[in-house]
């Protein structure tokens, strides 16, 4: 029986959530349950992931809260987000490889969108002329208050250890809240994408969880 050339492709997943949710930390734990049951694993992050949004990555991380406005944000990022899917994502799924991305699409319209107030049909219209369709097959929200994500952040997080990094962690608490609830609209509005998980818990029933719902959704042998 031929195989449906589609049935090699691989899968995408993002995690997202706000700063200190535990997005790093479960990602990597998902990251080796799914290569322990055999499949080909790319791990990667935004901003950046391929070696020209890494530069850009440098330009939205570090320096003034007030250093881009609103839009030229959105540009550097889907500049950014553009260069990681042709050059590392896209070949990744192509040849079966499962892609975990720590943030995406859904982190631009949390933050550049629900945070920032830029109109959010802007951004998905952008979305469309950079990306055309392409959405992850499962997002995974971690969702916990915004002081809780902060807290941990300034006591062990990557914040703490990637000194300079911290310009989006420095904007104020409502800018946080804003964001959170952009998350948790969005998943409201695509239930079959986006799953929302408590992150307020500890780490092993967050990851229980993980394995559960990839398992369930996209058929992992977990
Ligand atoms: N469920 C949890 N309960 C308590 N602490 C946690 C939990 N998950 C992660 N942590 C700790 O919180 C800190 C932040 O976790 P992690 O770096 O995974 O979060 P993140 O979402 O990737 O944050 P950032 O947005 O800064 O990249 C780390 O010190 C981690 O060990
Ligand atoms: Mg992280």
């Amino acid at each position: 029986m031929a195989d449906q050339p589609d049935r090699a492709r691989g899968r995408f997943i993002t995690f997202e959530g706000g700063e200190g949710a535990g997005k790093s930390t479960q990602i990597r734990l998902l990251a080796a349950a799914l290569e322990a049951s055999g499949r080909e694993v790319c791990l990667t992050r935004e901003p950046g992931g391929s070696p020209g949004a890494e530069q850009i990555r440098e330009l939205l991380v570090t320096g003034e809260t007030g250093r881009w406005d609103a839009l030229t944000e959105l540009l550097l990022l889907y500049a950014a987000r553009r260069d990681h899917v042709k050059r590392l994502i896209e070949p990744a799924l192509e040849r079966g490889c499962w892609v975990l991305c720590d943030r995406f699409a859904d982190s631009t319209m949390a933050y550049q969108g629900y945070g920032h107030g830029l109109e959010l049909d802007r951004i998905s219209d952008l979305h469309r002329i950079v990306l055309g369709d392409l959405k992850p097959d499962l997002t995974l929200v971690l969702d916990l208050p915004p002081e809780t994500g902060l807290a941990r952040t300034r006591t062990g997080g990557e914040a703490a250890r990637r000194g300079g990094e911290d310009r989006f962690e420095r904007m104020e608490l409502a800018f946080h809240e804003r964001m959170r609830e952009g998350f948790r609209t969005i998943a409201t509005a695509e239930p079959q994408r986006v799953v929302l998980v408590d992150a307020a818990r500890d780490p092993s029933a967050v990851t229980a969880e993980v394995a559960a719902l990839v398992r369930a959704r996209l058929g992992a042998e977990l």
